[in-house]
């Protein structure tokens, strides 16, 4: 494949974004600042969130992102009135006061994991909610019964219509605080259980609860909105409903509520290694180093330099001349421990490491499509009972790949960057779910990195 300049390719509209693709020359070391956008998997549970509220508010720190854009979407499609504020894409005006509505979008809804949060919201609302079963990255089986379990605990009856079995209708009469102990550690359970109780009647204790960044960002912001809410970043959390929120302060008031997003893990982590197996120097900016800890302690294992500059809300990643990336082993883990959504980024390092490292991935059962993917690159992976197995000191070879889900197509951004020669990445939909302009941003720190949209002949 010929090696042409990245810049040299056309950059075609929106068009035609199935056709879209990554090309990358990779080699080049990043060097110099780039800054993370809102948590992708905050922003869509907050903006559902705001059905809950009797006021208008601002959300800030908006990642400009596709699942962020079928958020609004559904919220314009129920009532709501969404107005972008300035021209960054990171802000929106909300009021759900003309919504009268329960049922979400059905296309829209079938577009993302996340949809099942406007469930928890409506019935927070008004005790109606009607959805299809979520979509998302095919991550294997990805059940919500926990979901279900949580809102049947707080008065919710489950309409079964067997015409329509990829749907969910809930309807409550009154929703009662009651014990919701959960079976699994359940990002999205935990998250929705607090949408559904924050306006219950009474107390809800959810015991087992997760304890990612993103469930202290919800709760912190429906407690900025009046809700009561204690626990979130530990193993039980405590609500008191509310019978409304921020609604004492009335439509007219001259509060503009305004809330900003947490800056989101995934993302930094994902460029703290692009600037690690690119041999780079890259301060990582608009970071929460607190939230970054096992990934930091996962690339200092694996030779990665790691400073964390707590008061400049930065990290600072660099590799010392000659230092030989060393194998590690990762185990990943609800939060605190190991992410998994940065799984399949870490494997690309691996495969470069000096030595064999184990990879146990203990929250999805099908999360290693990528594999198939670096081996079109010169890596090599074994899949094993429990895992995968990286053989290190690869030399990565571009090649054509495609994104399998978003964060494989992630790890095949990061390949790319480190690679002999040129790779292109197709199904590039599925990293624009997660990733705000990451193209522009990589390029801001020497990435010879260009989306294109090949013309249709
Ligand atoms: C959220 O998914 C994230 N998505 C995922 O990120 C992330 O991988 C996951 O949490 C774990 O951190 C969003 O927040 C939109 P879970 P979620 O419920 O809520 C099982 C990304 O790349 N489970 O915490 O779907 C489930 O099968 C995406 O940004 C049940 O058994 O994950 C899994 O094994 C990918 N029953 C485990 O729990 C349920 O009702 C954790 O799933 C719910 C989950």
């Amino acid at each position: 494949m010929s090696a042409i300049k990245t810049e040299s390719l056309i950059i075609r509209g929106e068009n035609n974004v199935e056709m879209q693709k990554f090309v990358i020359n990779g080699g080049n070391p990043l060097k110099g600042d780039i800054w993370v956008s809102g948590a992708k998997n905050s922003a869509v549970a907050i903006l559902p969130a705001v059905l809950l509220l009797d006021v208008p508010c601002i959300i800030e720190n908006v990642p400009d992102i596709s699942d962020v854009k079928i958020c609004l979407k559904i919220l314009k499609g129920l009532g709501a009135d969404v107005r972008p504020i300035g021209d960054k894409g990171d802000t929106y005006w909300i009021s759900c006061k003309k919504v009268s509505d329960y049922y979400v979008p059905y296309e829209e809804a079938k577009k993302m994991r996340a949809s099942y949060y406007f469930l928890g919201a409506l019935l927070g609302r008004c005790g109606n909610a009607w959805a299809a079963m979520p979509g998302g990255c095919p991550l294997g089986a990805r059940p919500i019964d926990q979901h279900l379990k949580a809102f049947e605990i707080l008065g919710a009856k489950q309409i079964i219509s067997d015409k329509a079995s990829d749907i969910v209708e809930l309807h409550a009469e009154q929703l009662q605080g009651d014990v919701i102990s959960m079976d699994v550690v359940s990002v999205g359970a935990t998250m929705n259980a607090i949408l559904a109780a924050v306006k219950a009647k009474g107390t809800t204790i959810i015991e087992n609860a997760a304890k990612e960044p993103h469930i202290v960002d919800l709760a912190n912001f429906l407690n900025y909105m009046g809700a009561r809410i204690k626990g979130a970043g530990t193993d039980t959390i405590k609500i008191k409903g509310v019978d409304k929120l921020a609604g004492n302060a009335g439509e007219g008031s001259a509060v503009d509520y305004r809330y900003p997003v947490v800056p989101d893990q995934i993302e930094a982590g994902t460029f703290m290694i692009a600037a690690a197996v690119t041999r780079g120097d890259v301060f990582i900016k608009g970071v929460i180093p607190k939230h970054l800890e096992a990934i930091t302690a996962k690339l200092r294992d694996a030779g990665v330099n790691v400073e964390e500059l707590e008061d400049e809300d930065t990290v600072h990643v660099f590799v010392k001349e000659n230092v030989l990336f060393q194998p590690v082993n990762i185990k990943t883990e609800p939060y605190p421990g190991f992410p998994t959504d940065m799984q399949p980024q870490m494997a690309v390092l691996l495969t470069l490491a000096d030595g064999q490292s184990t990879i146990t991935e203990n929250v999805w059962e099908d999360r290693f499509r990528y594999v198939k993917e670096l081996a079109k690159m010169s890596a090599k992976i074994d899949i094993t009972q429990n895992g995968a197995l990286v053989h290190g000191s690869a030399n990565l070879q571009g090649a054509d790949v495609e994104a399998c889900d978003l964060r494989a197509g992630a790890a095949m951004i990061i390949a790319g960057l480190a690679a002999n020669g040129q790779t292109s990445i197709t199904d590039i939909r599925h990293i624009e779910r997660g990733y705000a302009d990451i193209a522009g941003k990589l390029r801001g720190i020497g990435a010879d990195i260009a989306k294109i949209s090949p013309e249709k002949d």
